[in-house]
């Protein structure tokens, strides 16, 4: 069966004394409610990693980065590798964020690599897809996630495909307090998994998670997780508050 799973995306917010308080508060708050089987994922800014990692007890709590280098070492000033990243003992590492694409020009070429060299360093990648509200509003955004994924995932053997999580969201839906309807989500949910059993057979579509992201709230939450192809959430705002994060946790 695939996991269910609540990441944060904690985007460029929080300080370090900030983010080690958040995360004290979200694993005290996870330990006193009981397991709803839900893994957890944190992603905080790099020099969060080894801080937050040492104030979380709860075993279903990870840690992930939000991107890493595309080389594995050397003169790339500012880069951070997934070796690198792999020796602070975290777990993920986010890859493909809209943000990522749109303001560092990040191109499909680029993330396969990154995903390589996440996967070589046995950590896990969380792959992002989705449209633009131009894509959406000409209906192509069927076509623009199949190429998103054709490109870099879609790529992969069946074993190294077998450890991604994806995560779909929809750029118009980020940030802007819009969000896909829950229909919409389950629609574009199970054009990837159907992708994902074309490409890779059943029992690996019927393994890999796919999380919804942009604009999920406690407000939101169940209706998105209630259907049969959303494997939980990538949260941006609405992780940053430990109320509203454990909510959303709570709503499958
Ligand atoms: P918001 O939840 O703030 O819309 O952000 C979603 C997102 O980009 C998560 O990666």
């Amino acid at each position: 069966m695939r996991k269910n799973i609540v990441a944060g995306n904690w985007k460029m917010n929080k300080t370090l004394s900030e983010g080690i308080a958040l995360a004290k508060e979200i694993n005290e708050m996870v330990s006193s409610k009981e397991n709803n089987n839900v893994k957890i994922i944190l992603g905080t800014p790099f020099i969060h990693l080894t801080e937050v990692k040492k104030v979380l007890s709860n075993a279903r709590i990870s840690i992930s980065s939000q991107n890493c280098a595309a080389e594995a070492k050397g003169a790339f000033t500012g880069e951070v590798s997934a070796e690198m990243i792999k020796s602070t003992g975290i777990d993920y590492v986010i890859i493909g964020h809209s943000e990522r694409r749109a303001y560092y020009h990040e191109n499909n070429e680029i993330l396969l690599k990154k995903v390589k060299q996440v996967l070589a360093n046995n950590l896990t990648p969380i792959f992002c897809c989705g449209e633009v509200l131009e894509e959406r509003e000409a209906g192509i955004h069927f076509e623009v996630v199949r190429k998103q994924l054709a490109e870099t995932i879609f790529t992969l053997s069946n074993e190294e495909f077998s450890k991604i999580v994806i995560a779909y969201e929809p750029v118009w839906a980020i940030g802007t307090g819009k969000t896909a309807t829950s229909a919409q989500a389950q629609e574009i949910h199970k054009y990837i998994r159907g992708l994902i059993v074309e490409k890779f057979g059943q029992s690996i579509a019927n393994e890999i998670s796919i999380l919804y992201g942009g604009s999920c709230n406690p407000a939101n939450a169940r209706e998105l997780f209630a259907n049969p192809d959303v494997d939980g959430g990538l949260i941006g705002g609405a992780s940053l508050k430990a109320n509203d994060f454990i909510e959303i946790i709570y709503s499958f």
